[in-house]
């Protein structure tokens, strides 16, 4: 098995003004493609890669081959990334999340307007090309942070929730060089009801890992408790 193009969620021009179709296209079309393009190409040796989905793929860098690695943390993080992305984008968006992560991000940067300011000042001050990220930490604290190239969150321990894709390929058709416009555009078309559903699976990976090492410890004080009776 190969990673294969997911198709976009929406026809090409339905981000339109806030992307245009052609840069959907372009950006879809073929930079996606590419990263998927290499990255079957880096894994044709290693069928054994081929079965892991992409983010059991990129999620444990280390038991990739030496010789792939670099290949599968830029083009396989590349095809994470943007599979996210054209997800958490949405023509009838916009507005601020609301529910329990709009709690989140009022209690992690105190109001939805300190936390746009923030990845907006992300986003802007990223220097090249790479990402700007919500991400949750594995005590559910949420954070923004940037990563550079392809670089998923996931490579520092971060679960991402929403990204925004600062590489030009993602804006210079329309925008050329005008960045922070490209990004102050994107605002409208965040597609919240996607970040609340990563925020409440990723929350329940944590309670899992909680009720997980509680159980774990659970069993140790039953297990310890059984040994030292059991001489008796
Ligand atoms: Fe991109």
């Amino acid at each position: 098995m190969t990673y294969k193009l997911p198709p976009l969620p929406y026809d090409r021009g339905a981000l339109e003004p806030y992307i245009d179709a052609r840069t959907m296209a372009v950006h879809h079309d073929k930079h996606h493609q590419a990263y998927i393009t290499n990255l079957n190409k880096a894994l044709e040796n290693y069928p054994e890669l081929q079965s892991l989905s992409i983010w059991q793929l990129i999620s444990d860098l280390g038991a990739v081959p030496e010789d792939i690695r670099t290949a599968v943390r830029n083009h396989g993080g590349g095809h994470a990334n943007h599979s996210m992305f054209w997800k958490s984008l949405h023509y009838s968006a916009g507005g601020e999340p609301d529910g329990k992560l709009a709690r989140g991000i009022d209690d992690s940067f105190g109001s939805f307007a300190d936390f746009k300011e923030g990845f907006t000042k992300a986003a802007m001050t990223l220097f090249g090309s790479g990402w700007a990220w919500l991400c949750l930490d594995s005590e559910g604290k949420l954070h923004i942070i940037t990563t550079p190239n392809q670089d998923n969150p996931i490579y520092q321990g971060y679960m991402p929730l929403l990204g925004l894709d600062v590489w030009e390929h993602a804006y210079y058709l329309k925008y050329e060089n005008r960045r922070a416009e490209y990004v102050d555009g994107w605002w409208n078309i965040v597609n919240w009801g996607y970040v609340s559903s990563n925020y409440a699976a990723a929350n329940i990976e944590l309670s899992a890992r909680d009720i997980a090492a509680w159980a774990e410890d659970a069993w140790s004080k039953i297990t310890s408790a059984f040994s030292g009776t059991s001489g008796e």
